[in-house]
């Protein structure tokens, strides 16, 4: 048995993705959805271990909260300062953060190299942070980070500069910088922005290259307001659903020990792989 901390939990589109995975490889696993409590997520932690599942992920509000509990981070995880991934190994309960590489395999994926490109980062919090590690450690050449709050896109673009490559903290009023924008080669929301509306927030997307990709970490039935105007104004576009693909293949990888089958993951959330 494998599952997913979470709360809520029951919109979870993972366990739809993992049991058609072990479907498609005759597996003898089940993904359940689990809804600790937080006070006592340290019980729910060690449970892992005493119900003998073969591992955990790990999603809202949980990601920071289990991990005193666990014996080993990995160098992802410890990085980016949250796991979303709890496996075993040799008997320890490991915590793991595959959204920062389950990020950029979306990307490849989608036809789209990091190595050498100037990408702009809206957003600083716990997925944004994932998400300019993953573009680092596959050697972006410039990644901005802005947010609302400027201060924690300069404390993240401090803590993650130690890899020695460029990030730079930006207020929000970067969005309207004309220059700037004309020189992106990706945009990455990572903000729950206008999710429950239907309006992004001030950007002069016209700016952007024609090709510069637009990648939302969010999704929902609808193109989310960040994707409608990337849409609107014919950017090419990638929903966080291939995002969610890849960090549980990742994460199917390390409960299993086998290869997960993408395309099938993919498929059961209603994505077609990219031509
Ligand atoms: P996650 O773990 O999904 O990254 P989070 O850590 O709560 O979620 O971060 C949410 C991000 O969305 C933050 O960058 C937040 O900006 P602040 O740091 O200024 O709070 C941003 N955000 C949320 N609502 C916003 C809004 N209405 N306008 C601009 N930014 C917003």
């Amino acid at each position: 048995m494998v599952g997913i901390f979470g709360d809520p939990v029951d919109h979870s589109l993972s366990p739809r993705m993992h049991n058609a995975a072990f479907a498609e490889l005759g597996l003898d696993f089940v993904y359940v959805p689990l809804r600790p409590k937080m006070r006592r997520i340290k019980d729910a932690v060690q449970a892992v271990k005493r119900l003998g599942l073969a591992g955990v992920n790990v999603t809202v509000p949980f990601k920071h909260a289990v991990i005193p509990h666990l014996d080993s981070l990995s160098p992802t995880a410890r990085a980016v300062g949250a796991v979303n991934t709890i496996y075993f190994d040799a008997g320890k309960l490991i915590g793991d953060n595959t959204d920062a590489p389950g990020f950029v395999a979306a990307l490849s994926w989608n036809g789209f190299r990091p190595r050498g490109k100037r990408v702009l980062v809206i957003g600083a919090g716990g997925s944004a942070r994932a998400v300019v590690f993953g573009l680092l450690g596959a050697k972006a050449a410039d990644v901005v980070v802005c947010n609302r709050t400027p201060s924690k896109a300069t404390r993240l673009a401090k803590d993650l500069s130690k890899q020695g490559r460029r990030v730079t903290g930006a207020p929000l009023d970067i969005l309207d910088d004309f220059d700037f924008l004309a020189s992106r080669q990706l945009v990455v929301n990572c903000t729950s922005v206008g999710l429950s509306g239907n309006s992004f927030l001030d950007y002069d997307i016209d700016s952007t290259p024609a090709d510069c990709v637009h990648f939302d970490l969010a999704y929902r039935e609808t193109a989310t307001p960040f994707l409608a105007l990337a849409q609107s104004v014919r950017r090419p576009t990638i929903d966080g659903r291939h995002m969610l693909v890849h960090q549980g293949a990742l994460s199917f990888k390390s409960f299993t020990g086998r290869r997960a089958p993408v395309e099938t993951m993919a498929r059961a959330i209603g994505i077609k792989p990219p031509k």
